[in-house]
């Protein structure tokens, strides 16, 4: 099957999240069982970016709102990434050096959607199938099935996979005039409370929706930030297909950012080693048990209460804890602060640095995943994959991937994102880290679980399948 994937990230082009890191890895594994999935992003000025070698594969010129925008198509030269890859060039638009958190980011994403369909309707072979990811590709169903300029895209079966429903990316509809010439009477698929929202268009136009795990499409019947009756009235159309992992750039056997490489059979000096380099970069005691936390530091996952957890938690036990993570400045304020209060147990990296990342899988014996919401989340299975024993709150994908110790599993579950539940969890990891026979054979365990692509990527394939027939 010619597979289209359209999204506003891509490992290792421009990863802001664990978007990139799916849209990076899945039609890798789709083309592996005999597809060919390609990848369509805007440009951004990233550091792969400039150093890709590329040709134009097609120019055109947008107009909106009578306003030119001189736009390209480039097409990758790059065969390790395992499929084709594509990026949007608009001038003024995407070229810039972040993916997000410009004031005219509607703007940006509408127009890189719109010149993504441009190019598959000057393609002699049209896609089998076309997925978006997200609010920021969300238009692409509606502007497939209703706007006259892509008639002739209509019968292409669209895919949207939610890989976070918090974010819907919602405009004015004043702003309307971004979009491409489409009937009236069909201005009501766009709306959702009175605004153009991406994600419930999307959700209304696709031919099919997924969230990336099938706990999280049970948990967004119930809050999906006020798209809940939405996606009871279209749940037969939707379903939940979990993650997986690059097991290829997650392997800590072949992994180059590492300080030793390692694999199940010599996990325990392997990480012994990386989480003594780590703590050295620290200066934090390899002897003691090392928490890590690495990810955005946002409400949903329940960063607002970390420096709480951690003031409590050193109290309490004898313990060390890192963390890796940016977001909200009041946090990374107070997370700096505790620096000097805890000198020796506690450090942190304000900032994002992938190295630095796959170094804590490797090096710190338990992540701390406190997650409000967590539609999939893909630390806790890089952190499976390392040997770093996860201790999550039950949610979303979260719950499908880690079972407690208490149930015969390998992590450490509670129910609430509260500082009680995880003090009390990191409680029941020192106690457990105690027993170090037992707890390097849990290692074992983790290391052992499969949790890579080539399953979800079949599913996604047979739920392609289902379109075309
Ligand atoms: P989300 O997409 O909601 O941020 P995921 O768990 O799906 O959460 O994916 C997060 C990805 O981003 C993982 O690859 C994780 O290692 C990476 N990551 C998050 N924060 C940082 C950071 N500060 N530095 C390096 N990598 C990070
Ligand atoms: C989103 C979610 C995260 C998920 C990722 C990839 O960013 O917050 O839980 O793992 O997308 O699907």
């Amino acid at each position: 099957m010619h597979i289209l994937h359209i999204s506003a990230e891509c490992y290792p082009i421009a990863k802001v999240g664990g978007l990139a890191d799916v849209v990076g890895a899945l039609p890798k594994y789709q083309n592996r069982i005999g597809n060919a999935a390609a990848v369509m992003m805007p440009y951004y000025k990233t550091a792969y970016v400039q150093k890709a070698t590329t040709t134009v594969d097609f120019c055109h010129t947008l107009v909106m709102h009578k306003k030119t925008y001189l736009s390209e198509v480039l097409k990758v030269q790059d065969t390790s990434l395992g499929y084709s890859l594509y990026l949007v060039r608009i001038q003024g638009l995407t070229d810039r050096k972040e993916v997000y958190g410009y004031e005219d980011d509607a703007m940006r994403f509408m127009a890189f959607q719109r010149v993504a369909l441009q190019w598959v309707l000057q393609q002699k072979e049209f896609p089998d199938v076309v997925h978006c990811h997200d609010h920021h590709t969300g238009l692409v169903p509606f502007m497939m099935s209703r706007c006259e300029d892509f008639d002739l895209l209509k019968m292409i079966p669209t895919v949207l996979s939610i890989h976070n429903a918090q974010y819907q990316g919602q405009f004015s509809h004043e702003l309307g005039w971004m979009l491409p010439r489409f009937r009236e009477s069909d201005l009501g698929l766009l709306d959702w409370s009175g605004m153009i929202n991406p994600l419930a268009a999307a959700i209304k136009c696709a031919w099919r929706v997924n969230t990336v795990s099938p706990s999280y499409m049970e948990e967004l019947k119930q809050k999906a930030n006020g798209l809940e009756w939405l996606l009871n009235h279209e749940k037969n159309k939707c379903v939940g297909i979990l993650n997986g992992i690059d097991a290829e750039t997650w392997d800590p056997n072949s992994d180059s950012y590492l300080i030793k490489k390692y694999s199940i059979r010599n996990r325990v000096s392997g990480r012994k080693a990386n989480k003594e380099a780590l703590c050295k970069e620290f200066e934090l005691d390899a002897s003691k048990p090392l928490f890590g936390f690495i990810g955005r530091l946002v409400w949903e996952k329940g960063a607002d209460i970390l420096p709480e957890i951690i003031d409590n938690a050193l109290q309490q036990y004898d313990i060390n804890i890192i963390l890796l993570g940016s977001g909200s400045k009041e946090v990374e304020g107070q997370l700096e602060a505790l620096k000097s209060k805890y000198k020796g147990s506690y450090n942190a990296y304000i900032g994002y640095e992938e190295r630095m990342s796959h170094q804590v899988y490797a090096g710190a014996d338990f992540l701390l995943m406190p997650s409000r919401v967590e539609p999939c989340g893909l630390n806790q299975m890089y952190s499976l994959r390392y040997g770093c024993m996860p201790i999550v709150r039950s949610t979303g994908g979260l719950k499908d991937t880690v079972i407690d110790l208490g149930e015969d599993g390998f992590g450490i579950c509670h129910n609430e994102t509260t500082v009680e539940d995880v003090v009390y969890s990191i409680g029941r990891a020192v106690t457990h880290f105690k027993d170090q026979k037992g707890f390097k054979e849990i290692q074992k365990t983790m290391m052992q679980l499969d949790h890579s692509w080539e399953n979800s990527a079949k599913m996604y394939v047979s739920l392609y399948k289902q379109l075309k027939s």
